[in-house]
């Protein structure tokens, strides 16, 4: 995947933010180039940031618990993040930070051209806005909706730090994820499920 690898170089040099000087690794996407699903998180945490990977660390752990039970592997997915660099402290990037990162999520969208876009929390949800020039509404007021985007289905999720904080909103995270992963958008565009943005 030379073009992934191209983008992946410039991630890890960039400079484009404050984020830079207090990140261990730039967290570039993972999985196939050609896959039918991407994830989009935050930010790198601790873990990550040490690694130099995306959802290693308790997020990802979940989000992996989740695949298991519904037989899908991670690595058919492609897994990213909406801001490459950990915050200081894991601090909520700010907007200046997520709109200059965007432009290495729109390139990583059209490399890939995923089927289905899974942003997790308002800051993927934020810069993927940035990425496709619209105003999304926020996660909670539209999970369990599907956005029909230029050809994309986007399908927002709760981010799972979230889920980890308040359990009991795991199950609309993995009723969430379900959907996602088992029903087809077709069938749920016809039934009117779908937002057009
Ligand atoms: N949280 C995220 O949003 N992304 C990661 O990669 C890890 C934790």
């Amino acid at each position: 995947m030379p073009q992934l690898d191209d983008l992946c170089s410039l991630i890890a040099s960039c400079k484009m933010c404050g984020l830079h000087y207090f990140r261990k690794n730039a967290v570039c996407g993972k999985g196939p180039a050609n896959a039918k699903y991407m994830i989009i998180g935050e930010a790198p945490g601790f873990q990550e940031d040490e690694v130099g990977a995306p959802f290693i660390g308790r997020s990802g752990k979940l989000i992996d618990s989740i695949l298991s039970e519904l037989g899908i592997s991670r690595d058919s997915i492609y897994i990213t993040n909406a801001v490459r660099c950990r915050p200081s402290m894991n601090k909520t990037p700010s907007v200046k930070e997520i709109k200059t990162c965007s432009d290495y999520l729109k390139e990583e969208i059209s490399i890939v051209a995923p089927r289905v876009i899974i942003p997790m929390g308002n800051v993927a949800l934020k810069s993927l806005g940035y990425v496709f020039g619209k105003k999304f509404p926020k996660v909670s007021e539209i999970t369990g909706k599907v956005i029909l985007v230029n050809r994309y289905y986007v399908y927002p999720q709760f981010h799972p730090a979230a889920i980890l904080r308040n359990p009991k909103k795991n199950v609309y995270f993995s009723e969430g994820l379900k959907m996602v992963f088992t029903s087809d958008s077709e069938k749920l565009l016809a039934e009117g499920s779908v937002i057009s943005l």
